[in-house]
């Protein structure tokens, strides 16, 4: 059945089979090397991870845990030197210490968790010899930790809502957490969206004002003491004692890594939701529109429209003033409508008569500036306590939003909708054309169309590319290509596109019985909907923080392990294999040929 039709530029190559093999399976005629794991040295002169002999000021200086995005932003033209920036989304204590004990943890072990999450900036090294990336721990190197000074920035920065005892002008917020995905700006920085930050915090059942208490339910901060008991060593984490400081995460922050000294933001004009990422496209008048989930089952997409517009080049004063551009916009969220009878919708998957689960949408305003357009919400407010404001728009429902990213070639949006057990469930909402499958378990990929091209419009069309699963099942939708000929895939969360524009998907959490991995998709021609693996990653992994150039593929290997019962008994010895410890690592792969990745006819 294979060779119907030829591959396009960039992904011919031959598909690994699901499979649950403890180790990253590639496809034949590549190489692969992990470049950085949990414990490596990121700062010159950081001890070597020593599992038995952890500390705080160790950790500080190493790799942090569980990596989820990665992005790299080249130093060079011929894609040599790069900085490589990464996500260390959370902890997972029972994997990471031999004898946690979960309901008394020492300080020392939070101190190290704290250090664990986080961001890491350092500089790689593309080896065009024999592959692959290789650190190059430095003047660039700098770990970002829940303890680090950030800048409260744009339109809430000072509000009220975030003051606390310890920052009384709500304007420098110590540390960022739940690090997720991310996105790489034109300019050079890197977008991290703060995600599910609600777990961190105990005690919000006992927050005294009923307003700020219904507001932490809106967010599920976390009620009774919270699952890692940092409440215990820094107050800070309590809601009840500090409840401002709940409001100081779930939100988009900038790191600028070509500057390790630099004072990283937390831009509010992004909105205060569970921020899966953040990804940028510059309008051609040179406005800044930035992409953006709430990855919670039936939460809502975002967009942000910059008020001022980019300049151009490298200068240092470009820089300064594109790293202004996020202070200012307009805030949106979207409503989709779909074209088919609802009678036809009937939450089964099987496609409606149009052959399309298709329609029209728009992006309702939420705030523009300092000026509210959400009644009876202050502008503060709806950046603030965005869920709620939204609330009041009517926007639409979604499969749980994770990264939505346009595509450099054909300008489109694409966003996973990971999946939804509840969906059409009682007292939850029936399925709908955007997200028309009942108990959504393998989710589905978003299209959107900007109209006229234009991502400033507040209208737009979108259609589903794929609606995941087992192909052998009516309850799937591979963009109407032949489903005999393509990868089973479930549970979309990462994307990402190479420079031919095809899409490439990692996935979080597979239904069908095989490990998560990536996939690469073309979304224009005949070969529309031809989904294929590229790889599978370790027992317990998902796959995260795909990048794609010509010449490397890259994905964070994240929780790889967390299959088993905790550090006595994982589920994985990958990457050091025997015995050893499973540790989230950054994996690269290349050709061995020293062709480019998928390129067609060399293999
Ligand atoms: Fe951290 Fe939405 O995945
Ligand atoms: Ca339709
Ligand atoms: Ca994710
Ligand atoms: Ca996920």
């Amino acid at each position: 059945k294979h060779g119907h039709t030829p591959a396009p530029a960039g992904i011919d190559f031959d598909p690994v089979p699901p499979n649950t093999r403890d180790g990253v399976v590639i496809p034949e005629g590549y190489d692969q090397e992990v470049v950085i794991r949990w414990g490596d040295p990121v700062l010159p002169g950081a001890p070597e991870f020593d599992f038995d002999n952890q500390s705080e000021a160790a950790q500080q200086a190493q790799f942090g845990y569980n990596n989820d995005f990665a992005g790299l932003v080249p130093l060079d033209n011929a894609g040599i030197h790069s900085l490589l920036v990464v996500n260390h989304e959370y902890t997972s204590e029972t994997y990471m210490f031999s004898g946690y004990d979960p309901q008394n943890p020492t300080e020392e072990q939070v101190r190290i968790a704290w250090a664990a999450h986080g961001l890491t900036v350092l500089q790689v090294k593309r080896d065009p010899a024999r592959g692959g990336l290789v650190p190059l721990p430095g003047r660039y190197s700098r770990r970002i930790t829940a303890n680090t000074e950030f800048a409260a920035r744009g339109p809430a920065a000072g509000s009220e809502l975030l003051r606390t005892s310890a920052d009384p002008e709500g304007t420098s917020i110590a540390g960022t957490i739940a690090n997720c995905a991310g996105g790489v700006t034109p300019w050079g920085t890197i977008l991290s969206g703060e995600e599910n930050f609600h777990q961190y915090f105990a005690h919000a059942d006992q927050v005294n004002d009923p307003v700020a208490k219904q507001r932490m339910q809106r967010y599920g901060i976390n009620t009774g003491s919270s699952t890692r008991k940092w409440e215990r060593f820094d107050q800070r984490w309590d809601a009840s004692a500090e409840p401002n400081e709940t409001n100081r995460f779930g939100w988009v922050v900038e790191i600028d890594p070509n500057d390790p000294n630099s004072t990283p933001v937390k831009h509010t004009a992004l909105g205060r939701f569970k921020h899966e990422g953040a990804t940028v496209r510059v309008a051609e008048d040179g406005h800044v529109v930035v992409y953006m989930g709430d990855d919670e089952r039936f939460e809502y997409i975002y967009k942000f429209v910059s008020s001022g517009r980019v300049k151009n080049g490298r200068s240092s004063h470009a820089r300064r003033h594109n790293m202004s551009l996020l202070d200012e916009g307009t805030l949106y969220v979207a409503r989709f409508s779909g074209n088919s009878p609802e009678s036809e919708i009937d939450g089964s998957g099987e496609l409606p008569s149009d052959g399309e689960f298709d329609g029209a949408g728009e992006w309702l305003p939420l705030a523009t500036g300092d000026t509210s357009h959400v009644p009876g919400f202050t502008a503060e407010e709806v950046y603030v306590f965005t869920r709620l404001a939204a609330d009041e728009v009517a926007p639409t429902k979604m499969d749980r939003p994770e990264d939505i990213e346009p595509n450099p070639v054909n300008g489109r949006v694409y966003g996973a909708l990971t999946n939804n057990s509840n969906r059409g469930a009682p007292e939850h909402a029936p399925a709908d054309e955007p997200n028309p499958r009942a108990e959504n378990k393998h989710g589905h990929v978003l299209e959107l169309a900007e109209k006229s091209d234009d991502p400033t419009a507040t209208k737009m069309a979108w259609r589903l590319l794929l609606v995941c699963g087992d192909p052998q099942q009516g309850d799937t939708y591979f963009g109407g290509f032949d489903k005999d000929q393509v990868s089973p895939i479930s549970c979309p969360d990462n994307v990402a596109f190479d420079r031919h524009g095809n899409l490439w998907i990692a996935t979080d959490g597979n239904g069908l019985g095989s490990h998560d991995g990536l996939f690469a998709v073309p979304v224009d021609g005949p070969a529309r909907g031809h989904v294929k693996q590229f790889l599978t990653v370790p027992s317990g992994a998902e796959t995260c923080g795909p990048i794609i150039t010509d010449e490397l593929v890259t994905v964070c290997v994240q929780h790889p392990g967390e299959n088993g019962s905790g550090a006595e008994n994982p589920g994985s010895h990958w990457p050091d294999g025997g015995r050893a410890h499973p540790r989230p690592s950054l994996v690269a792969v290349w050709r061995t040929d020293g062709h480019h990745v998928g390129e067609i006819g060399k293999r």
